[in-house]
């Protein structure tokens, strides 16, 4: 069965620009922002369990590792940063929250040359976080190889986490309009890369794989945690290799990660379905190791 959605409005949401706390509406950023002209941002998203926040410095330094690429000088240090969410997250008050973290090349003129002197905008929304619906997990999702093609490393590698989402928003439309959970995106070799926001394994006798980041992925915080937890687990082995929409849709099993949804089960891709059509007993085994891992973190052990 399906679990109605909470509408919107009843989600608590603080906004923090530039270090003041702000409520949704009263929340303002400049239209010379570069991040609204032109994408020119990176971002973050990451959450809380039972308060805390769970691999911060994980997420600062994907955040960093993203404006080096970007060549995008930032003002604040690490310290400062995590201050800051903690500062929106303490207004917050709530045990599991949502957290994005934003920070745009700054404002200027209408140019894309942004110039000598431009200064970051910060903005972190933190928001409440609600259980997102058992049968995700229960019955697995269904998703659809996309056409529209992966953005090759070439151009906009995808391995940094920017405001330029609109390949990611495109793919996701066609997943919308075909009634499925997500697409999944090919690059233009035709090897499988990723979800729209989140990461793509499948197992295949015995063996987990996931597409290596030359593929041209997103080096997931929730993909990087689970190769770890998997090899400590001494159990198959897994793969970071190519594999085709073929071989995903003929796979045993097949299931996404990401930060706030952990590992959701795919049981259907395109018509077909997955193995049997029903949640895999390895999917279910390393969301238990997952969980594990989290409990052991939130609890400082
Ligand atoms: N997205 N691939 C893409 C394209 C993503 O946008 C994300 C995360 C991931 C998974 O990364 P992680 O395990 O670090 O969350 C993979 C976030 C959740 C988002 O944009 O909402």
């Amino acid at each position: 069965m399906q679990t109605p959605p909470i509408p919107e409005s009843s989600i608590r949401k603080v906004i923090n620009i530039n270090g003041q706390i702000f409520s949704p509406d009263e929340a303002k950023i400049s239209i010379f922002d570069r991040g609204f002209l032109f994408g020119d941002s990176i971002y973050e998203v990451a959450r809380t369990y039972e308060g805390i926040p769970f691999l911060l410095q994980e997420h600062l330094d994907r955040l960093w590792k993203s404006a080096s690429r970007l060549e995008m000088p930032l003002c604040y240090t690490q310290d400062q940063l995590s201050a800051e969410v903690n500062k929106t997250l303490a207004e917050l008050d709530a045990g599991e929250a949502y957290f994005r973290i934003i920070i745009t090349r700054g404002e200027g003129e209408i140019s894309l040359d942004p110039g000598e002197n431009i200064k970051n905008n910060l903005i972190i929304v933190a928001q409440e976080h609600r259980p997102y619906p058992t049968w995700w997990y229960e019955k697995g999702v269904h998703a659809v190889i996309t056409n529209v093609v992966r953005v090759s490393k070439e151009s906009v590698d995808p391995n940094v986490k920017s405001g330029n989402y609109l390949n990611n928003v495109m793919a996701f439309m066609q997943a919308k309009r075909e009634k499925a959970f997500d697409s999944i995106m090919l690059n233009s070799q035709g090897y499988v890369t990723e979800g729209t926001t989140s990461n793509i394994w499948i197992v295949k006798n015995n063996t987990i794989k996931t597409p290596p980041l030359q593929a041209g992925i997103l080096e997931g915080i929730t993909r990087k945690t689970l190769l770890q937890l998997a090899k400590m687990d001494e159990g198959p082995a897994i793969e970071q290799v190519n594999f085709t929409a073929e071989e995903l849709i003929n796979a045993d099993e097949c299931f996404l990660t990401s930060t706030m949804k952990e590992i959701i089960p795919v049981t259907q891709v395109d018509n077909s379905p997955i193995g049997a059509g029903t949640v895999g007993a390895m999917t279910i085994r390393l969301h238990t190791i997952y969980s594990d891992y989290v409990k052991k973190v939130v609890q400082g052990l």
